[in-house]
């Protein structure tokens, strides 16, 4: 269990522990009259009691808010520059069928990163085309199946992969448009799991190579070159690391455009949000001009046209809509240095957000159901699982008066909890109810004890559910259907 790595006076009592920082909260919320928090128009706890807990909910009107935004803002940036630009949701911050609907609405394209994503995102109706497919290690049938769809771009991630995308486009019969996935060497500054571009871990290839790999993608007919993608890492507040990986990036997108013209430059996504209210990221329309006048510079530089550019966020589009529901179980107050900790249990926990226990990440929680003249009381909210780092919400100043019961909201749920989320212990997974106008609706539904049940064969499971998905799978060494998994044993692909 990784250790929580928080200092535990970071977060000083707020003067006020109902407030409801705007940029921690989705647009849709704040406190009614009774003060009682409500999102997208509907009341939490009418949410609770229609739809128990624990609960995703998702305003739908902040997440597309979010979208369209961050769509303009990289296009007013990219006009200006005399280029032009491709938004990707990164569907692996939380993927479903009304997500994928709400960004292709909203003009952004689709990034997966396995099968499973790209079957989500085709299944939602997004266009092939507007499909970007990631992935350090795809097998052999999601390259094919992702060739046979015809994603728009498929993101080669070793030096391995330039044959098997090649051959796979090859008997298909079709020209493949590729980026390569280069590291750039640059830290972004965050969570040590979450940086994704220094120089000792798994994605891309590195710099130095990527002209040699860049013309080898080339050689091949069936391959189309687009460009160089390079991803830092996530929850990165200012558009420095990026505008430094781009400048980087361009030394190599300049050797390799000057053998022939290198149409695009993708530098990721991983714009950063705010959990609580000490968190300020930049806004991303600053972030957005500070990354394109960055590209703009290093091309005058180096005296290239300005590539056509791509962006993928995920977190920044979803994060901050989403908000989860619990119920307060029991609050038990824990002598510790320099006074008392509440453990204030609620009924759900590291199985539907992982990140607390994950990452040390950071987390605001309020009492949903009602306001309260208490004092802020030093409060960690922990979850039902057996085990001691099962922690929500590190530290918070929950109202004194917090009892078995309340209902809690914590913010900014809306990427990576779903999408990391569990059965351990047994747990089911909560559903997901987007909001939006008074209106709400289960875009995801949640699992039962049954569901779990039916998967285990020792309990009378039926065992045709465990075959393949012939329909959506290719059998890695023919391209013929079958299995995405390495092993087929006891797992539909
Ligand atoms: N593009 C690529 C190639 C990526 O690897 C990622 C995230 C993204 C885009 C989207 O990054 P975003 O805009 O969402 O930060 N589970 C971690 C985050 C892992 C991110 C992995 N890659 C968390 O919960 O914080």
């Amino acid at each position: 269990m990784a250790s929580v790595s928080h200092d535990p006076g970071a977060q000083s009592a707020p003067a006020d522990a109902d407030a409801l920082a705007p940029q921690v909260w989705p647009a849709g919320a704040r406190r009614d009259e009774a003060g009682r928090i409500e999102i997208g128009g509907l009341d939490a706890v009418a949410l609770a009691g229609r739809f128990g807990t624990p609960l995703y909910v998702v305003d739908e009107a902040d997440a597309r808010a979010r979208a369209r935004r961050t769509r303009l803002a990289f296009e007013s940036a990219a006009h200006a520059a005399g280029t032009d630009v491709t938004v990707y949701y990164a569907g692996k911050a939380f993927l479903s069928g009304e997500v994928v609907r709400w960004v292709t609405g909203e003009g952004l394209a689709v990034d997966v990163c396995t099968g499973g994503e790209l079957a989500v995102a085709l299944a939602a109706g997004a266009e092939p085309a507007r499909i970007g497919f990631h992935g350090n290690n795809k097998s052999l049938a999601e390259i094919a199946r992702a060739v046979e769809v015809g994603v728009g771009a498929l993101i080669i991630d070793s030096e391995v992969e330039i044959e098997r995308v090649a051959e796979a486009a090859a008997r298909a019969g079709r020209r493949q448009r590729v980026r390569l996935r280069v590291n750039s060497g640059v830290h972004a500054s965050t969570h040590e799991f979450l940086a994704t571009s220094h120089e000792d871990q798994k994605f891309g290839v590195p710099l130095e190579r990527a002209v040699e790999l860049g013309n080898r993608i080339r050689a091949h007919a069936s391959l189309e070159f687009l460009g160089l993608h390079c991803h830092i890492g996530s929850q990165i507040f200012d558009a420095e690391g990026f505008a430094e990986s781009a400048s980087r990036l361009l030394a190599a997108h300049a050797a390799l455009a000057a053998v022939e013209p290198l149409p695009e430059l993708n530098l990721g996504g991983g714009f950063g949000i705010a959990y609580t209210s000490a968190d300020t990221p930049q806004p991303i329309e600053e972030i957005a001009d500070g990354i394109v006048s960055a590209v703009v510079e290093g091309c005058r530089d180096r005296g290239i046209p300005i590539p056509r550019l791509a962006f993928e966020p995920g977190r920044s589009i979803i994060g901050p809509a989403g908000v989860t529901l619990y119920t307060v179980g029991t609050v038990k107050p824990v002598p510790v240095e320099g006074g008392t900790r509440r453990y204030v249990s609620v009924d759900g926990g590291m199985s539907d957000n992982a990140r607390t226990a994950l990452y040390g990440a950071d987390y605001t929680a309020r009492v949903a159901n009602r306001a309260s003249a208490a004092e802020p009381a030093l409060s960690r909210v922990v979850g039902k699982h057996c085990e001691s780092g099962d922690i929500v919400v590190d530290v918070e100043h929950l109202p004194a008066d917090t009892a078995p019961g309340d209902l809690l909201a914590v913010a900014a749920t809306g990427a990576y909890c779903w999408s990391l989320a569990s059965n351990y212990n047994h747990v089911p997974r909560p559903p997901v109810v987007a909001v939006r106008d008074g209106e709400a609706r289960v875009i995801v539904r949640g699992e039962s004890i049954d569901d779990l049940l039916a998967r285990d064969l020792g309990l009378g499971a039926s065992e045709a559910a465990s075959e393949p998905d012939a329909a959506t799978a290719v059998d890695d060494a023919t391209g013929t259907p079958a299995a995405t998994r390495t092993t087929t044993e006891g797992n539909p692909a």
